[in-house]
């Protein structure tokens, strides 16, 4: 087609204006820093609309998945930052390499490892869960890490799941209100939260395969609420996808958990990260969530190929598919909004604080968290305290005594400036007894942390054991689990629900020579008791981090009075557990599915419900002093859907120290039309006292949270009629039952 000459004059005018245009676009200087300390949510949507219009497809698609081992790219030509990620709920994970799962061997960054988050939740003290989360984004903070890869709150559905110590428990409402105080504490530092995983990852067996199956109560009343608290409540800035499949799709692209959901149901305005290696095939990833892409083709979970991040599914590909017009720029720029945005919260933020680590103020939060966890499972004849006299001898038995737990686990590692062991805590506390070691059993070789060498043989460590409780006046024994493969920790599960390692056939050998045994159980999950009678006092003494002998000490030296309470059931056999009532296709799963159908009856809905009695109940935990619940009421007996239904309840201190307890408000329907638990927690509160003190609590419940998920109409309902409102100290320890109607 021939161009007249003034045609041609005018596409040359437009292409020139064209060029300048992009030219002056590409050099524009945009103020990327914000000017105002306070930027109105829509002036800042409008500022990061400015920077989408500017940058070059390239740089938007880079943003979108992983440089490093744990970072994404900026644009350094407009000053925009990497983001920089770091593992975990327990402590600021030491620094590794850019390009393999090594450690990078850095010399400043060992950190304060704080308590596993079970035994946060044993505190049922919200308070510490704030001062946990300001603590450890202070250290995130000042380890210069602009997302912390956690808090896990995967609900606690089978005892063999490997990662429960590092989530929050086995009821919805006890997660969600320690979740929240956790992630705003972590936020305030100018570090996003990255709550995980995004969900229904209640096992490790099979964790990046396995397809769950389950209804949409169960989904909405049990797994979703602590992670809807989360984000409405706390406002989470990121939120990290699932391995597993859920009704057939990965949780890291899935239409219904991300876009419907999440983004849509929940307006969540902050940035999806896949688990390291969730992801799997660009078109899912552009179009169902996921914001940011890490792990893939590393020697994580998939195979390391050459330059792979260029090989990512959101890198390449999807560059590829948007230039062909198959997938469009839109997806593209929704995802680089979301992670400019949490970028101005973060590493662009005008005034964040500077952090800070390893100071006195970390460690007594870490102690704190670590004596109000710990749960007093059983107190015959007062064995504990112990007292700290010259006259006696303590024989203090068990690898755990001294082993160290920190850097053991999975992702949830930590290099720790120190760990104060057990036996470390117990000798430095017990000045005037006589203190004698001997490791009792040893857990072999090791998988991920370092084992005591021991130049013993099982028997020989046996027969020394023996010995050593036969001339001790006080046995303390220290075992339980470990942070080994296969114990407490990811990527597997536990292969019995017994104890391991031949620890029962040395209590029973000790308890002949010495009927002064106390259980001191290292552990982030339940396990058989079939030993219980060989012991007069147990402790559940968790994963407790740098302090853990401190903590450890102070309480069986009575310094402190214990006050925790079981965020999770101890079943007495494991086929008295929900998941594990309905066989293979239940757990682990059969053909890479599994179907919970426990549906909601979870942890001690299942008990109450089936009336099967737990070795140790849901929010069970005894305490060196004798506690009452008494004047027990509510405000009224008729309430409306708007109402709020307050709970009276005095508690008085009847014994001669101070300490605390923990008032519980289960609430049930009578003659529901639709299968409901016996009971389930809407409230409680820990209440400390002094001796012979006594205090009146109030705890208030919404009517609105005595909904069940209708499947019917797919939304939340509350059923008129009467409610049986359950007040006591343990979910098996009901001090007295009202009755109210809801109109
Ligand atoms: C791991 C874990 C996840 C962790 C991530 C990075 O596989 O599942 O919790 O944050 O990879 O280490």
């Amino acid at each position: 087609m021939k161009i007249k000459f003034n045609q041609r004059l005018f596409l040359i005018i437009v292409i020139s204006c064209f060029y300048v245009n992009y030219a002056s676009a590409q050099h524009k200087e945009v103020d990327i820093q914000l000017t105002a300390t306070k930027l109105t949510s829509i002036a800042l949507d409008a500022k990061i609309d400015s920077i989408i219009k500017i940058l070059t497809l390239e740089e938007k698609i880079a943003m979108t998945h992983a440089q490093s081992k744990f970072s994404t790219k900026g644009v350094a030509r407009l000053g925009i930052p990497e983001i920089w990620m770091s593992d975990g709920p327990h402590g600021v994970r030491e620094e590794i390499s850019w390009d393999s799962w090594s450690h990078a061997e850095w010399t400043n960054d060992s950190i304060t490892a704080f308590p596993a988050l079970t035994a946060l939740a044993a505190t049922f003290n919200p308070e510490l869960s704030a001062n946990y989360g300001s603590s450890i984004g202070e250290e995130a903070r000042y380890r210069k890490k602009d997302v912390l890869l956690g808090p896990g709150i995967n609900i606690y559905r089978t005892p063999m799941n490997g990662r429960n110590f590092e989530y929050l428990g086995e009821d919805p409402y006890l997660a969600a209100t320690m979740v929240v105080p956790y992630i705003k504490g972590v936020q305030k530092n100018g570090v996003a939260a990255c709550v995980k995983h995004f969900a229904l990852n209640n096992q490790e067996h099979w964790r990046d395969k396995i397809n769950v199956e389950l209804s949409d109560r169960a989904l909405y009343e049990i797994y979703l609420p602590a992670f809807k608290a989360a984000v409405k409540e706390a406002k989470v800035w990121s939120i990290m996808g699932a391995y597993n499949k859920i009704r057939g799709q990965y949780a890291c692209h899935n239409e219904l958990l991300l876009n419907k959901i999440l983004k849509t149901d929940w307006s969540f305005d902050g940035v999806v990260i896949s688990d390291w290696s969730g992801a799997h095939t660009t078109e899912e990833s552009a179009k169902y969530g996921l914001d940011i892409e890490m792990g893939t083709g590393t020697d994580g979970l998939g195979t390391s190929t050459a330059n792979h991040y260029d090989n990512y599914y959101l890198a390449k590909p999807f560059l590829k598919a948007i230039k062909k017009g198959v997938l469009s720029e839109d997806l593209l720029d929704d995802k680089v909004r979301r992670i400019l945005r949490l970028m101005y919260r973060t590493n662009l933020s005008f005034n964040r604080p500077l952090g800070k680590l390893n100071n006195k103020e970390h460690h007594e939060v870490a102690l704190n968290v670590a004596t109000e966890g710990i749960v007093l499972l059983k107190n015959e004849d007062d064995f504990f305290p112990i007292k700290d006299d010259k006259t006696i001898t303590i024989a203090v038995i068990g690898e755990n005594a001294t082993r160290v737990m920190a850097p053991g686990g999975g992702s949830s590692e930590l290099k720790p400036q120190f760990e104060i062991s057990p036996l470390e805590g117990i000798k430095k506390r017990f000045k005037n007894a006589k203190i004698i070691h001997t490791m009792g059993y040893s857990s072999g070789p090791s998988v991920y942390d370092e084992v005591i060498p021991t130049k013993l043989d099982q028997d020989s460590l046996y027969v020394k054991a023996i010995k050593i409780a036969k001339k001790a006046d006080v046995v303390l024994f220290i075992g339980g689990l470990n942070k080994n493969h296969l114990q407490d920790c990811e990527g597997d599960d536990r292969e019995i629900f017994q104890l391991p390692y031949q620890q029962e056939k040395l209590i029973n050998g000790m308890h002949e020579v010495n009927k002064n045994i106390g259980f001191l159980l290292l552990t982030g999950n339940a396990v058989e008791m079939s030993w219980l009678p060989k012991t007069k006092g147990v402790l559940q003494t968790w994963y407790l981090g740098s302090m853990a002998g401190e903590a450890i000490a102070q309480i069986i030296s009575g310094d402190k009075n214990p006050s925790g309470k079981l965020p999770f059931s101890f079943p007495k056999k494991l086929k008295d557990n929900a998941a594990h009532f309905y066989g293979e296709t239940s757990y682990p799963g059969v053909n890479m599915t599994q179907h919970y159908k426990e549906d909601i009856l979870v942890g001690y809905r299942w008990f109450d419900t089936k009336k099967i009695a737990p070795q140790y109940a849901f929010g069970y935990g005894l305490s060196y002093t004798n506690f009452k619940l008494s004047d027990i009421k509510t405000d009224k007996n008729v309430y409306s859907l708007t109402d709020k239904i307050t709970v009276h309840c005095t508690v008085t201190n009847n014994g001669n120290r101070q300490g605390a307890e923990v008032i519980q408000v289960y609430i049930g329907k009578l003659n529901s039309d639709v299968k409901r638990a016996l009971k389930e927690l809407k409230g409680f509160k820990k209440v400390f006292l002094k001796s012979y003190k006594k205090e009146t609590a109030k705890i208030e419940i919404n009517v609105s949270d005595l909904a069940f998920y209708n499947e019917k109409i797919s939304d939340w309902a509350v059923e008129k009629g009467t409610y049986s409102i359950y007040v006591g100290n343990a979910s098996d320890s009901i001090s007295e039952i009202i009755k109210v109607t809801i109109k």
